[in-house]
């Protein structure tokens, strides 16, 4: 079994996976790292992200070794992957890596912007997680905070909505519902509740394809 999950950043995409990967037994993929580790290379190399050919070579060549979690949680390597990604050049480079996660055998659960609609546009089951951007922000804002990135409510929900912005308007594999997803808002629902109505939906699906 293929799931895909999508949507913007903090809706809860993340969670709401790993919790389906560990229910089904299936291997999990957060599709956002491989952006953020092209983002994260070309920072630390005091390269610009807006850089398109360069942005391009190094996802070619991408290796996550000696890359630790913490270093792509950051503000702003979110914010230079969100630039990456609007990079067609890039996105065709990190293509096969996650067609070919996704094609392995016995399925796996996928989680990123376009799974639904571009990597695994025949995925058994599509959600496409949401949450108003207030809560969104709020979330990430608590979540930096844990990692030691302090950013006010006002500074983290403008950049929730340019973030929104740039991955839903960007010309190639913009954000958007694939037709046959399941919406998931999680907007005022805790982390329980959320998983809960995601396995739901697995279910429910799964049911009506037997
Ligand atoms: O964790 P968060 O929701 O902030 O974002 P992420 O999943 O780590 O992804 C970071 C950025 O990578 C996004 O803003 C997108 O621009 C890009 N991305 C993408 O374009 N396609 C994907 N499948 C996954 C991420």
């Amino acid at each position: 079994m293929i799931i895909a999950v999508d949507g913007p950043l903090a809706a809860g995409k993340g969670t709401i996976s790993k919790a389906l990967a560990e229910f089904y037994g299936l291997p999990h993929m957060d599709t956002g790292k491989l952006y953020r580790g092209v983002a994260y290379r070309l920072l630390s190399t005091g390269l610009s992200p807006q850089d398109a050919e360069t942005a391009a070579k190094v996802a070619r060549s991408l290796s996550m070794d000696g890359i630790e979690d913490a270093d792509l949680r950051t503000a702003q390597v979110g914010a230079a992957a969100s630039v990456v990604a609007a990079n067609q050049a890039v996105r065709q480079a990190l293509f096969d890596l996650q067609r070919n996660f996704a094609l392995q055998a016995g399925g796996a659960v996928l989680d990123g912007r376009d799974i639904g609609t571009v990597v695994c546009p025949e995925a058994d089951v599509k959600l496409y997680v949401s949450a108003s951007p207030e809560e969104r922000a709020r979330r990430r804002q608590t979540e930096l905070e844990a990692l030691g990135e302090v950013i006010s409510f006002e500074a983290m929900l403008a950049q929730t909505l340019e973030r929104d912005a740039r991955d839903s308007g960007r010309a190639d594999a913009p954000l958007r519902p694939a037709e046959d997803s399941h919406l998931l808002d999680t907007t005022g629902l805790s982390i329980e509740a959320a998983v809960d109505k995601a396995r739901l939906i697995v279910e429910q699906v799964r049911l009506a394809k037997s």
